[in-house]
């Protein structure tokens, strides 16, 4: 029994004169302590699937549950960062990173100390008492993921988090995050447009198709790439393979949406 589970999901957008059809009949069962990547054309309901996993939209049809209880009871056990960071501009780094632990109120010294090192891990030391609108697009992009772990959520939800970056720091975060999920083994959802990155990252990658979104194929991530860190697991010989056949389907995918 997966500790996420997604029953029958379509979801639809209304609006005064049309609708938009933007998930159908979709399920899915993640284990606990897994890594699943979402890749899929633009469009394809990627954001609107987390978002419902998130329980931040309630689908038009279908259940979603952690642990075989309604989303609703487990709330607290989320972690999602959205696709746009939605940094606070009159807050510093470090406030914005405490913001969740500020709600709930426990152990707050504890999470300054914490915020301050996960600050460091992700090499914004210098910044830790600037506002965001000094820092680039990727910096707060790292603010972003910061304040997402720091709550220590069972379940994160990621939509494109490593998108903004340049390579190098993508690469070096990458490494990073993957190596925390796995030692406190997470569970974690991870949107992206990067073959590559799902590839590295995950366990089980899930390719959507468009209009409306649909599980169109499930890729196992080979054991000897899963035992790697992202940065190594680029080298293997299984890695060039997957990617081939991965990009091969997502070419058909496309090219069946445009005609
Ligand atoms: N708030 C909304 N109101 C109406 N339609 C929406 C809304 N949000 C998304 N849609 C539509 O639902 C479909 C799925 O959108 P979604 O943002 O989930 O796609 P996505 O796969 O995340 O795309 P991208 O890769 O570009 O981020 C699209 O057709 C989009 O236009
Ligand atoms: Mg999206």
């Amino acid at each position: 029994m997966g500790f996420l589970q997604l029953k029958q999901i379509t979801h639809y957008y209304f609006n005064s004169s049309s609708y938009t059809k933007a998930l159908n009949n979709l399920s899915i069962s993640v284990d606990e302590g897994t890594f699943i990547s979402l890749l899929g054309p633009s469009g394809c309901g990627k954001t609107t699937l987390l978002s419902i996993m998130a329980g931040i939209i309630k689908p038009t049809f279908g259940s979603v549950s952690i642990n075989n209880k309604p989303l609703e009871k487990n709330q607290r056990e989320i972690g999602y960062m959205l696709q746009q960071d939605y940094l606070f501009p009159w807050k510093n780094i470090i406030d914005n990173v405490l913001i969740g632990p500020k709600i709930v109120g426990s152990q707050y010294n504890e999470m300054i100390e914490k915020a301050k090192q996960l600050l460091i891990d992700m090499g914004l030391k210098d910044v830790i008492k600037a506002y965001p609108t000094s820092l680039s697009g990727g910096m707060r992009q790292r603010v972003a993921l910061a304040r997402t772990l720091i709550t220590n959520p069972s379940l994160l939800l990621l939509d494109e988090p490593f998108s903004a970056l340049d390579f190098q720091t993508k690469l070096k975060l990458e490494d990073f995050v993957s190596a925390l999920l796995k030692q406190y083994h997470k569970t974690s959802i991870l949107v992206t447009h990067d073959i590559g990155e799902a590839i590295a990252m995950s366990d089980q990658i899930y390719l959507m198709s468009a209009n409306p979104g649909e599980i169109h194929q499930q890729f196992e991530v080979p054991i000897e790439i899963r035992d790697l860190s992202p940065f190594e697991a680029r080298k293997h010989i299984k890695y060039q393979h997957l990617f081939d056949r991965i990009w091969e389907e997502l070419n058909r995918l496309e090219t069946k949406s445009a005609i």
